[in-house]
């Protein structure tokens, strides 16, 4: 039941999330979230990998649905029936009118290969909004523009760059005109010179005061473009405030100048321990799929009458004369600029979920 807007001065809450539950088996991954984003907020969500982020995300539009709280878009709770593992989405028209004021923004793009990027932009508000060709897509055209792709209209996804692809996807979140975007980490299967493209997308949005929940590991671009930060820790909120209350110090006011340098609060703390540690990994991994990927090639060269040759140390000028074309991958350039990996690697240590270590090097 949608409730009346209030006649105060208090934002409207048009994402309300109160006390959500997930379970996956015996994992309990959100154990008791509850946040609302008002009327032209960005909510930026930050946490330690398999903290529950893109979960509670998924919670929103129920593409996963919560064994227990509730959801509320635009003051209008979405209808849940049963409990527990048996809870399912109550009134199919009502999620589905309740989606399409959602847009949402995944890692991965999911973008359809076979149609062009003007297609792709424009089968929501076509096919799930019934809207007329001919509105669609000058509004298309003008979203396109506005992410600054406009000549990319008639191209396939495979023909764009990876950012390009992302501000496409964001294009396609928009033309369906929605109350709130959601983003899940829109920027990390990027190279970090296409990442700066798309955060500025994110931050044109921002500023044009539409109502976002962005998920995130960029602290300092959570910083730059939020209201309000949410640490997640263990699956409950550990932190919440603005940009500023969460980075400074406890019991000491964000305005304080004292010549102390200031502590770092525990949760970023934690955060900047993780995205070391997570580095380190990183650094670890390529380190070995380069002696790997040097190995292999050496055993493709046919024997040759030549001296064997002197064992390789990584990091010292005994290495081959120039480092292995695989380090000047998107890997190596995310290790090196310690950012996110792809959206296929694996939580922990960015390893692609199947593929080898020199298919890795290669990604
Ligand atoms: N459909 C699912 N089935 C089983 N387990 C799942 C499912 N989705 C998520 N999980 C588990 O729930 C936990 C939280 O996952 P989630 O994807 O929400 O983490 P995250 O905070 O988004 O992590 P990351 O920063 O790596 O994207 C993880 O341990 C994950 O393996
Ligand atoms: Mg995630």
């Amino acid at each position: 039941m949608a409730q009346s807007k209030p006649a105060g001065a208090e934002k409207w809450p048009v994402v309300a999330i109160r006390d959500l539950h997930k379970s996956f088996g015996d994992l309990e991954v959100l154990k008791g979230i509850s946040f609302t984003a008002r009327e032209g907020e960005v909510v930026s969500l930050i946490g330690s990998s398999g903290s529950g982020k893109s979960t509670l995300l998924r919670c929103i539009n129920m593409l996963e649905v919560p064994d227990r709280g509730n959801v509320a878009i635009d003051g209008e709770e979405i209808e849940l029936r049963g409990s527990g593992k048996r809870r399912h989405i109550g009134n199919e028209d009502q999620i589905r009118r309740i989606r399409s004021e959602l847009g949402m923004v995944f890692q991965s793009f999911n973008l359809w290969a076979h149609m062009t990027i003007l297609e792709n932009v424009m089968e929501a508000p076509l096919i799930v909004q019934r809207r007329a060709r001919a509105e669609v897509e000058a509004e298309a055209l003008a979203m396109l523009d506005k992410v600054g792709i406009g000549a990319k209209a008639s191209n396939y996804p495979s023909q764009l760059s990876g950012g390009q692809q992302q501000r496409a996807a964001i294009a396609r979140a928009l033309c369906i005109n929605p109350r709130v975007m959601l983003f899940d980490e829109p920027t990390s299967a990027l190279d970090p010179e296409l990442e700066v493209e798309v955060l500025r997308v994110i931050k044109l949005l921002a500023d044009e005061g539409r109502t976002m929940v962005l998920v995130t590991h960029d602290m300092e671009f959570a910083r730059s473009v939020s209201d309000r930060v949410i640490f997640l820790h263990q699956g409950l909120i550990e932190e919440e405030g603005t940009p500023d209350q969460c980075s400074a110090p406890p019991n000491r006011p964000a305005s304080d100048n004292s010549s102390m340098p200031p502590a770092t609060p525990e949760p970023l703390r934690r955060h900047n321990n993780i995205q070391r540690r997570d580095v380190k990994m990183k650094k670890i991994i390529l380190a070995a799929a380069a002696i790997l990927s040097l190995a292999s090639a050496s055993r493709a060269q046919k024997p040759s009458a030549s001296p064997p040759r002197a064992p390789m140390l990584l990091g010292t000028s005994s290495m081959t004369p120039a480092s292995p074309p695989a380090l000047k991958s998107s890997w190596a350039m995310r290790s090196a600029k310690r950012l996110p990996l792809p959206a296929n690697s694996s939580s922990m240590t960015g390893i692609p979920s199947s593929p080898t270590c020199s298919q890795a090097i290669t990604m």
